[in-house]
């Protein structure tokens, strides 16, 4: 996707089961990144803004049912609408801090017993991460905090079975942080992997495509 040598910005994703402190990490981070004077956004997915968005949005908060194969669709879709965006922002040299992408795609879809190969083909030829920071949490201490906000994937036993399903998805692109620990803690050490990351695209990095 780049040419070699060419300094850009890092695709950083955030993923973990919910409450597991994502959102609070990425704000945390990306006010970190500015006040050192990077260039960088916080996105989201889904992103709920757009129309595809509305139509997740919608069925998140059981304001509507859909299959599973046509849900996970809307979720890639979802992400391929903000593809070529952030190819020219990576470009241009902005890092972007991504809370959630492709690994919370395939780890609750497979959880609800979708195919993996299945899961995976559609997310094929989006920009590959150069850093997926996993904030890692059992489900029962995601549960004790402040309980879940009743959207359709909040419950416990859900929960458990996409924490098994994410840890069968991991590869080398993870960086495994313990979320247990106190939230300063954790926002050291994500801090810490994030910036070396940084530096590794500003270097010229390749940017690659998933899933490699
Ligand atoms: P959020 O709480 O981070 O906005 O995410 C909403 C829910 O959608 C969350 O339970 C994870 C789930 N999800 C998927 O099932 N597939 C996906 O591709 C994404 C991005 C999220």
């Amino acid at each position: 996707l780049s040419a070699n040598n060419e300094s850009r910005g890092a695709l950083v994703v955030f993923e973990g089961l919910d409450r597991s402190g994502k959102t609070s990490q990425c704000g945390r981070l990306v006010s970190y990144l500015e006040g050192l004077g990077h260039s960088v956004e916080l996105w989201r997915f889904p992103d709920r803004t757009t129309s595809v968005g509305q139509l997740i949005s919608a069925y998140l908060t059981n304001k509507s049912q859909l299959d599973d194969h046509t849900i996970h669709l809307l979720f890639s879709a979802n992400r391929w609408e903000k593809r070529s965006m952030m190819e020219t922002k990576l470009k241009a040299g902005t890092t972007l801090i991504v809370d959630r992408y492709s690994y919370s795609g395939v780890a609750f879809s497979t959880a609800k017993g979708l195919d993996f190969e299945w899961c995976k083909a559609p997310e094929i030829g989006l920009i590959a991460p150069d850093l997926v920071v996993y904030l890692d949490i059992t489900p029962e201490k995601a549960a004790e905090r402040g309980g879940y906000g009743g959207e359709r994937y909040e419950q416990l036993e859900f929960q458990r079975k996409v924490s098994q399903h994410y840890k069968l998805r991991k590869d080398s692109s993870w960086k495994i942080v313990d979320a247990c620990q106190p939230l300063d803690d954790v926002e050291k050490q994500v801090k810490e992997i994030v910036l070396q990351h940084i530096i590794a695209c500003q270097k010229g990095k390749i940017l690659s495509s998933l899933w490699s």
